[in-house]
């Protein structure tokens, strides 16, 4: 792992073609290499998190051929297999679901910040369907011996597209429908994906119910992703007569909470050429102007959850304080995001305190020079080369944690 030392920025007028969605390459990935048949998978993202997909993929034994950004998956029926899944929380959640009720004896593992996360959410409601796990306190490695499962109706305690697509994925091999409500409705990737690829899925609300059955692959264009233009997106309203466009982002409205936000607070930001769908896309164009505070609270916070130390690195600059609370779920993402977000922009001279929740940014203070540890969480990294840029520079520890989502952040929206 290497530093970066990031200047202050004079200006910024960028235009960037954004990276890949990772939650929506994950899910190719995986889904295509369970499905029957050949799918070729377009724009797909080649950042660490994919990769770890992708040699899961493999080690179940999928074919896959990669070009470029262009991926050919032949699936192949899973019998066993030891399985790491480096960094890639999405990836573990769901294969823990996929693998419960297929055949054989499965290993799942990860780094050492993918082993401290919790598992249970996954694994308790799987188990109520018959699924045999065996964990380690709760979080990885688990192994999963595939086994019969049956159908459930399971109310999620917190909203997570992690745990609802892992009940989703096992429903497909269970003897009856799956149903899961989620207090606020999370990204819905996995539906929309799944029912592309044949299976019956329906949607009530925030509750959604799916059938028993086959898949079969399916071809795709990966759209952008919002999370990785939150960063052109923040940095262009923080520095002085900022502009940015950023092409192909996925807007689906289960991820644009961010958008929302932003435009609420007084944001100039348009959509172009948008294209409709259920996954559907548009270039984003965004102009600096005066913002005021925010709250990110309540069904606001699954929308954008990945996107809030950003969004607090913008709020340095936002004259008032603003507030993140509703967002427990922070302290379990790739770090305890509500430190790490806090240690990060303090280092930074910024006002932020935690609470037990979220976050208060008394926003407008001058910012000063700092070193950040990453402490290798390619969010908090990112956040912090956003706040240092706009503010007055920063020297980034462990900074290529970026390419666990966004491989050439620095390069192509930083322009270090
Ligand atoms: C993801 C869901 C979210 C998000 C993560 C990716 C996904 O996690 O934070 O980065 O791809 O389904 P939770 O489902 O745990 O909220």
């Amino acid at each position: 792992m290497s530093d970066i030392l990031i200047n202050k920025l004079k200006s910024y007028d960028r235009t960037v073609n954004c990276m890949p969605d990772k939650s929506m390459s994950v899910r190719a990935v995986l889904f295509n290499a369970y499905a029957t048949g050949e799918a070729v998978v377009k724009n797909l993202l080649l950042s660490d998190d994919v990769l770890s997909a992708v040699d899961c993929a493999r080690r179940l034994g999928a074919k896959i051929d990669i070009d470029g950004t262009t991926a050919r998956i032949a699936g192949s029926p899973f019998s066993g297999a030891v399985l790491d899944c480096g960094n890639s929380g999405t990836t573990a959640r769901l294969l823990i679901g996929l693998l419960s009720g297929l055949n054989g004896t499965y290993t799942i593992d990860g780094d050492a910040s993918l082993r401290s996360r919790p598992m249970k959410r996954v694994i308790e409601p799987l188990r109520s369907m018959g699924a045999r796990i065996t964990d380690t306190d709760g979080r990885l490695p688990v192994t999963v011996v595939g086994s019969a499962l049956s159908g459930t109706s399971y109310q999620m305690p917190i909203a997570s597209a992690q745990v609802k697509s892992a009940l989703m994925l096992a429903g497909l091999n269970a003897s009856g429908r799956v149903t899961v409500t989620e207090p606020s409705k999370s990204r819905d990737h996995t539906e929309n994906m799944l029912r592309e690829m044949n299976a019956a899925v329906t949607v009530d609300g925030n509750t959604v119910s799916i059938e028993p059955g086959i898949i079969y692959a399916r071809s795709m264009t990966v759209p952008g992703d919002i999370s990785s233009a939150a960063y052109p997106i923040c940095l262009a309203l923080a520095v002085k007569g900022g502009h940015c466009l950023v092409k192909n982002v996925g807007i689906n409205p289960t991820r644009t909470g961010i958008i929302d936000l932003l435009r609420s607070i007084g944001a100039n930001i348009e959509y172009k050429n948008a294209v409709m769908s259920a996954e559907p896309v548009a270039d984003v164009e965004v102009r600096q102007g005066k913002l005021a505070p925010f709250i990110i609270e309540g069904g606001l916070v699954p929308r954008l959850i990945d996107e809030i130390p950003v969004l607090c690195a913008l709020a340095c600059f936002i004259d008032g304080v603003s507030v993140v609370k509703d967002a427990k779920e922070l302290k379990v993402k790739e770090t305890d995001r509500i430190s790490s977000t806090v240690a990060a922009l303090r280092a930074l001279g910024a006002d932020i305190e935690p609470t037990d929740d979220g976050m208060i940014i008394r926003g407008g203070k001058q910012l000063r020079f700092g070193t950040v540890d990453s402490m290798l969480d390619h969010r908090i990294a990112m956040s912090a080369a956003v706040a240092g840029a706009a503010g007055a520079g920063v020297n980034i520890i462990d900074a290529d944690c970026a390419s666990v989502s966004y491989p050439k952040f620095y390069g192509e929206v930083i322009g270090v």
